[in-house]
């Protein structure tokens, strides 16, 4: 038996290069050895859009699309949608019953997006329960594995604590010592930040992301466009790749051969910042190519889509029943 493994994403737009290196490049390489499930967190989307609902709506399955097209292969992994399984809402609702408040306000994401969100009113129910509903998510499935990255490590951690005071509530399975939720483990993905078209990390909030399946003029304009060394100011003035927002990419996309001509030519002015550009151009077009392509086939055949997400969602259900049957069993609730 393989190892399981369940992410989510919240659909929230058009996944970007941040996302695929982040997050989508791990879980292509999870499948090969692992019982992977992945599913589209459209309530957690609502715990933060709950007043743009159309557009989770138009992002579920662009973002399922954008995950086959990264090469998430639905014959390995299980796909679907969380909404689609209210199981989940009914082990969030259980485990709400024992789940000190304390847990959930000391979350560092809670108070801080709270903070730094003005223009949403956060102070709701919902997303104060964020972080246990994600434990639902975990538990519901008995995921040894939660890929994740460094923002979500809290919420996996809460996960294991809620699993751990209900086993030491409930007990454990029908006499035996298997624990009724077994506590997952975080797999950290490195998501040493992907950077953006203005040396930030790459973000949809900040506008600096390259889409997945950009168009590859716009791809070549935003890169032409790209800020550079302030300093180099005309062609002639040799310029410092340490200060320029384009050196991080030639870090991630280029062979030691282009980087060491790129930074020769830029610090002898021997080079054009275009000229720079140009293999990085081509380097991110060339890694787009298979994803535009696998997109077209599955944007052609929209069908395909969502029959993989209605057997991944029927496969989900089998083990969410499954879970939920032990569970009620454990609480007492199997009259
Ligand atoms: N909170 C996660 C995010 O914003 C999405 C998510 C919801 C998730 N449930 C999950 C991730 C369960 C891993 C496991 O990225
Ligand atoms: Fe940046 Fe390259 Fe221009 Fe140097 S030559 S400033 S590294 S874009």
């Amino acid at each position: 038996m393989r190892p399981r493994v369940l992410s989510g994403m919240r659909p929230t737009g058009a996944l970007h290069l941040g996302h695929y290196h982040g997050a989508l490049k791990n879980w292509v390489r999870l499948q090969q050895d692992h019982d992977c499930f992945f599913f589209v967190a459209d309530w957690h989307a609502l715990t933060t859009h709950y007043q743009e609902r159309e557009v989770i709506e138009r992002n579920v399955y662009d973002m399922v699309v954008d995950w086959l097209a990264a090469g998430v292969d639905p014959d390995r992994a299980t796909l679907f949608i969380q909404s689609r399984l209210p199981e989940h809402a009914e082990l969030f609702t259980l485990l709400a019953m024992g789940t000190p408040l304390s847990w959930l306000e000391r979350v560092p994401s809670y108070k801080h997006l709270i903070a730094t969100q003005p223009d949403r009113d956060l102070a709701t129910y919902g997303f104060l329960g964020y972080p246990l509903l994600q434990a639902a998510d975990i538990l519901i499935y008995k995921a040894q594995f939660v890929p994740v990255g460094e923002d979500q490590a809290a919420h996996v951690e809460i996960t294991r604590e809620v699993a751990r005071r209900f086993n030491h509530l409930y007990g454990r399975l029908r006499g035996s010592d298997i624990p009724v939720l077994p506590e997952p483990a975080t797999l950290h993905t490195d998501t040493a930040r992907f950077p953006g078209l203005d040396g930030e990390k790459m973000s949809k909030s900040t506008g600096n992301t390259i889409d997945m399946r950009e168009a590859p003029e716009q791809v070549t304009q935003k890169i032409r466009r790209m800020p550079t060394d302030p300093q180099r100011v005309r062609r002639g003035d040799a310029g410092d790749p340490a200060r320029c927002p384009v050196w991080p990419l030639h870090q991630i996309y280029s062979s030691d051969d282009t980087r060491a001509w790129a930074h020769q030519g830029c610090t002898s002015a021997g080079i054009g910042c275009l000229d720079c550009k140009q293999p990085l151009i081509e380097a991110i077009l060339r890694e787009q190519d298979p994803w535009r392509e696998r997109a077209e086939r599955y944007l052609a055949n929209p069908k395909q889509v969502h029959w993989i997400v209605e057997i991944g969602t029927e496969r989900a259900r089998t083990v969410a029943k499954q879970t939920m049957k032990d569970v009620r069993e454990a609480m007492g609730l199997n009259y």
